[in-house]
């Protein structure tokens, strides 16, 4: 299992500690929230290209935004390795090809709310699926075990389609549910409050493996 820490919980006035302590991730997991898309407001292009000069690790940005399209350049700025929108958000064909003809990978998420008939026309070209299990918005909420089945599903489907994109889960994975999700097929588990809790964040990262 593949760990990418989200850093929207971390001491923000310790920020490049705070990276630091992570620095043995698999990716740095960026919450990027617009006040729109979700009822909350995050930060933007210019704190993820400070948190990207902190650490060698690769960005996972995550575009909790209405018009990601207006922000790919911006954010394209910082060489992440996943650019990932929502299947929910507008302009979306034009948005993959913004960040596919940057060279970046393409992730696609999906609310707990919306069924995986919406993701279905874009399986054959997303490098990563992320299925949020919890509702967008902020950290430390209660890991949705209904999104478990979904998980499954799309496992099966990636199967059936051969193409072997990743399967990543966001939202109240802690030492409990990360066994769950790794049962259930996911490649990548995004662990905001539950690591940025703990004092030894490398054993923490170790043990979630
Ligand atoms: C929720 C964010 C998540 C969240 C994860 O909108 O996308 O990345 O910060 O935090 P925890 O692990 O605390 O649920
Ligand atoms: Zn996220």
């Amino acid at each position: 299992m593949n760990i990418a820490p989200s850093v929207l919980t971390a001491d923000f006035t310790l920020l490049s500690e705070e990276i630091k302590s992570i620095q043995d991730a698999d990716y740095i997991h960026i919450d990027i929230m617009d006040g729109h898309f979700v009822p909350n407001i995050s930060f933007g292009p210019m704190i993820t290209k400070q948190i990207s000069t902190l650490s060698a690790c690769p960005l996972d940005i995550h575009l909790m935004v209405t018009d990601p399209l207006r922000w790919i350049e911006a954010f394209s700025a910082s060489k992440p390795a996943f650019i990932t929108i929502h299947v929910e958000s507008n302009d979306l064909d034009e948005t993959i090809r913004a960040i596919k003809k940057r060279g970046i990978k393409l992730g696609l998420s999906i609310k707990p709310g919306t069924s995986l008939e919406a993701l279905e026309p874009y399986l054959g070209v997303v490098d990563l699926v992320l299925v949020m299990t919890v509702e967008p918005g902020f950290g430390g909420q209660r890991f949705m075990m209904d999104m478990l089945d979904k998980v499954k599903r799309l496992v099966s489907l990636r199967k059936h389609l051969h193409h072997p994109f990743l399967i990543e889960v966001d939202g109240g994975v802690n030492q409990e549910t990360i066994g769950l999700c790794r049962d259930a097929g996911v490649d990548i588990a995004v662990v905001g409050s539950y690591l940025f809790n703990q004092k030894n964040r490398q054993k923490a990262i170790r043990d979630l493996r």
